[in-house]
C-alpha cells in the first residue's frame, strides 16, 4: 500500500472561537477583506456582528449566492474582491458560501473568469490567489478544510468539482455555537453528509490509514450524536460533537475524496432539489451493503471498529436513522415518476467519482440500485 497525506489548514475549534477572528486576521497581517456569506446570515445580523468585531478590516460583503453555487455567483464574488482590492476573504456559512469564496479567492488577483479554470482546464496561478479564512456555520460539508469547490455552470449544465493545492483555506474556525440556529431538517441532512464523507473515504480507491482512523472517530460520533442534535437543537454538547464529527470527517475525505454516494447525489440535487446530504444518504446504505462484499473485508472490519456486528448492521442503522429524521428514502418521494427518469439519473451518476468505489460498479448496477429504491410507481 502506498499513500500520501497533506492538510495545510490551521484549525481553530471550540465554543466562542469566532471571537478570535480579529486576532487571527491581525496575526496573518491581512488588511482589507471581503466577507462572503449567505443572505440569511446577512439578514439575521450575524454577518454585521462579525464585521463590527473586525475593526474595519472587512470592507465589503458578498451574499448573492444560491444553494449549490453557480460559476456566475463566483464571477460576481470575484468582481467584489477585485473592486475592493481585497487581500483576504472570510467565508461564513455552510458549503455554498465556502465553495463560492474558495473558487473566487483562487483567481482574485487575475483578470479571467472562473469558467476558464472550472471546465476550461486553465491551471490556478499562485500569483492570482488571495488567502481565505473559513468560518463554518453548519456541521456537514467539511469544505472549510478541503481544497475542493463544487460549482454548477448553468450555461453548460455541468455540476463538477474544482480543486487545486492552492485552494486550501488558510485557516478554519469551527465554533459549535454558530450551529445552534440550524433547523432540524438541515441538521439531519448536513449530519448525513458528514457520515457520507466518513464512509466513502473508507471505500475509496484512494483509501489510506490516517484518514480511516478519522473515519472511525467521525462515524462513531455521528451515530451517537446526530439524532440528539436533530431532536434537541439547543443541546450545545450535541452540536459540539457534530461539529467535531464534521471537521474530523473533513480530514477523513480530504485525501481519499468521495465516491458513489456523492456521484449519485449530484443529479438527485440538480434535477429534484434534494439537499446535498439527504441526496448522498439516499444511496449510502446501498453502497455500504455493496462494499460489505469487498474481498479484503475492509468495510466489515471498519464497521466492527465503529461498534457494529458487521457492515450490514451498520447499513441497517443508516436506513433507520434516515427514516427517523424524515429523510427521503425512495425516488417517488422526491418526485421521480417514470423509468426514463431512472435512466437519466443513472447516466448522470456515472462520473469519475463512481470510479473511486473499491468494487467497480457498472451502468446496470447503478440502474438496478435506483430501481431498488424507486418506491411507489410502475
Ligand atoms: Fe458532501
Amino acid at each position: 500500500m502506498s499513500w500520501e497525506f497533506s492538510l495545510p489548514v490551521k484549525i481553530y475549534f471550540g465554543t466562542d472561537k469566532i471571537q478570535e477572528l480579529p486576532k487571527i486576521i491581525n496575526e496573518y497581517g491581512y488588511e482589507k477583506g471581503v466577507l462572503v456569506c449567505s443572505n440569511t446570515l446577512k439578514k439575521n445580523g450575524v454577518a454585521d456582528e462579525i464585521i463590527k468585531n473586525c475593526n474595519g478590516k472587512i470592507v465589503a460583503v458578498f451574499s448573492d449566492i444560491r444553494p449549490n453555487p453557480t460559476t456566475d455567483n463566483v464571477n460576481e464574488c470575484v468582481n467584489v474582491l477585485r473592486e475592493n482590492n481585497a487581500d483576504f476573504a472570510v467565508a461564513l456559512g455552510g458549503g455554498s458560501p465556502m465553495d463560492c469564496c474558495k473558487a473566487a479567492c483562487a483567481i482574485a488577483k487575475g483578470n479571467d473568469i472562473i469558467e476558464s479554470y472550472h471546465t476550461g482546464g486553465k491551471p490556478i496561478d499562485s500569483r492570482e490567489v488571495i488567502p481565505m479564512i473559513a468560518v463554518a456555520t453548519t456541521s456537514g460539508t467539511g469544505s472549510e478544510i478541503t481544497n475542493i469547490s463544487v460549482l454548477t455552470d448553468l450555461s453548460k449544465n455541468v455540476k463538477s468539482t474544482m480543486n487545486d493545492p492552492l485552494m486550501y483555506p488558510k485557516a478554519a474556525i469551527v465554533d459549535p455555537r454558530l450551529t445552534l440556529s440550524v433547523p432540524p431538517k438541515v441538521t439531519a441532512s448536513t449530519g448525513l453528509d458528514v457520515l457520507s464523507h466518513a464512509l466513502e473515504s473508507v471505500w475509496s480507491v484512494l483509501h489510506q490509514p490516517i484518514c480511516e482512523s478519522c473515519s472511525v472517530h467521525a462515524t462513531k460520533l455521528v451515530f451517537e450524536w446526530l439524532y440528539k442534535a436533530y431532536c434537541e437543537p439547543d443541546n450545545l454538547l450535541a452540536r459540539e460533537k457534530m461539529a467535531e464529527a464534521s471537521i474530523v470527517a473533513g480530514v477523513a475525505f480530504s485525501n481519499p475524496r468521495t465516491a458513489g454516494s456523492h456521484a449519485c447525489s449530484f443529479p438527485l440535487t440538480n434535477l429534484y432539489g434534494v439537499p446535498h446530504g439527504e441526496a448522498c444518504a439516499m444511496t449510502l446504505d446501498f453502497f455500504t451493503r455493496y462494499n460489505a462484499e469487498a474481498e479484503d473485508g475492509r468495510l466489515s472490519k471498519f464497521a466492527q471498529n465503529c461498534g457494529f456486528k458487521d457492515a450490514y448492521e451498520m447499513a441497517d442503522t443508516i436506513t433507520e436513522l434516515k427514516k427517523k429524521m424524515g429523510m427521503a428514502c425512495t425516488l417517488s418521494e422526491i418526485g421521480v415518476k417514470t423509468n426514463e427518469e431512472i435512466e437519466t439519473l443513472t447516466k448522470m451518476s456515472m462520473t469519475p467519482l463512481m470510479e473511486r468505489n473499491m468494487i467497480p460498479l457498472s451502468y446496470d448496477d447503478i440502474k438496478n440500485m435506483y430501481i431498488s429504491i424507486k418506491g411507489d410507481f410502475k
